[in-house]
């Protein structure tokens, strides 16, 4: 049961990966109750909720999201008011290697959680269901590719062209169904590219400081000319609990910064930070383009700005500077983690 009408109790799903985490954190900060539930595969780390573990409102299980009885039970038992879904396979090189893992975290762990959400809605009283809220985070990516002059919006047809992009589409129908048919109070989210602090190093911002902090040359893609729209992570945080609070039962937000860059431009810029840090620019390697390499995400995000009031408050220039700081004053977190991923520990 609430507290009071302001807090509630909260199961975030993959809390303690990049969003997941910084989403648990600002729950706890906000004075909710929070039930932490990942699997915690190589994305998963618990040193980025280092300070809240012993939080006197967070819990965590450690169970995956396609284990059907277990989260059924976890969530009869925690009694959510809200639930995010956040646990997904999210790196889109790893689909190409491993499509199965993103078929089966994705789409059947998102059933999975849908089905022990939904018997337990079903059981409440009419005044708790109809606070219940089940958000479901998807990406930009499930849109495929936008041509140069347009901007999906939450009309947009879906045109996945990678295995992570197709499974989390996949998840994204699946979510809207379980709305229409079964009537849990869905809303499903599609943002743009994160980023911050705690983002594991596989991903570009993190891949270029990273590499050049150990005297690496930086990776890029083909001739790096590919568009993406970044946005920082606490910014999609503050969406997604607004999305909880204010959003429309069953209907989709686009979150976006409308801070497009081509990634060649993100990795010059964030060099140029470097540089001024380290008193050398860091040398650019460019490498064989990813396969089926999506060329632009463009977002309308106009819906969520209208309609909630939401707008970001850091523009990415601001933000991968302060990034930058992160990862150069928490080298212990991200040098565990390569440590522990090339199989040294
Ligand atoms: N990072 C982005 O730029 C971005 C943008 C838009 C949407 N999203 C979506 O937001 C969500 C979080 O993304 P992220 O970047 O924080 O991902 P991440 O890879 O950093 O974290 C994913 C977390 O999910 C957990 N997990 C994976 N499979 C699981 C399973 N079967 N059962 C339980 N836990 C499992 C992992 O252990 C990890 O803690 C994903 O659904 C992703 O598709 C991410």
């Amino acid at each position: 049961m609430s507290e009071s009408l302001d807090t509630r109790r909260i199961m975030v799903t993959g809390g303690a990966g990049f969003i997941g985490s910084h989403l648990v954190k600002k729950l706890l900060n906000e004075g909710h109750s929070v039930l932490n539930v990942d699997s915690l595969t190589y994305a998963g780390n618990l040193s980025s909720l280092a300070g809240f573990v012993d939080h006197p409102e967070y819990r965590f299980l450690q169970v995956d999201v396609c284990e059907e009885g277990k989260i059924t039970q976890a969530i009869s038992h925690f009694q959510p008011d809200w639930i995010f879904h956040l646990a997904a396979e999210t790196h889109v090189d790893r689909s190409i290697g491993g499509p199965m893992e993103f078929f089966r975290s994705n789409v059947t762990g998102t059933v999975s959680l849908l089905r022990g959400a939904t018997s337990y809605w079903e059981s409440l009283s009419d005044a708790k269901k109809a606070g219940f809220r089940f958000i479901h985070t998807s990406t930009d990516e499930v849109f495929g590719s936008a041509h140069v002059g347009c901007r999906f919006n939450e009309t947009s047809a879906y045109a996945p062209g990678s295995p992570y992009s197709a499974s989390k589409a996949a998840s994204d129908h699946a979510v809207r169904a379980w709305g229409n048919t079964y009537g849990l109070p869905v809303a499903v989210t599609n943002c743009s590219n994160n980023y911050g602090s705690f983002q594991f190093p596989e991903k570009l911002i993190p891949v270029v400081i990273t590499n050049a902090l150990r005297g690496n040359p930086i990776p890029v893609y083909g001739q790096g000319l590919q568009v993406r729209d970044w946005l920082h992570v606490y910014d999609h945080c503050q969406a997604l609990v607004l999305i909880a609070q204010k959003g429309k039962i069953g209907d989709t937000y686009i979150i976006a910064g409308n801070d497009e860059w081509r990634n060649i431009d993100v990795v010059e810029l964030v060099c140029g930070i470097l540089e001024k840090r380290m008193g050398s620019r860091p040398e650019i390697e460019f490498v064989a383009d990813r396969k089926g390499h999506d060329f632009r995400y463009s977002l309308d995000s106009s819906k969520i700005r209208n309609e909630l009031g939401w707008s970001p408050l850091r523009s990415s220039k601001d933000g991968f500077e302060e990034t930058v700081a992160w990862y150069f004053e928490n080298r212990n977190w991200w040098e565990s983690i390569l440590m522990k991923n090339s199989g040294k520990v």
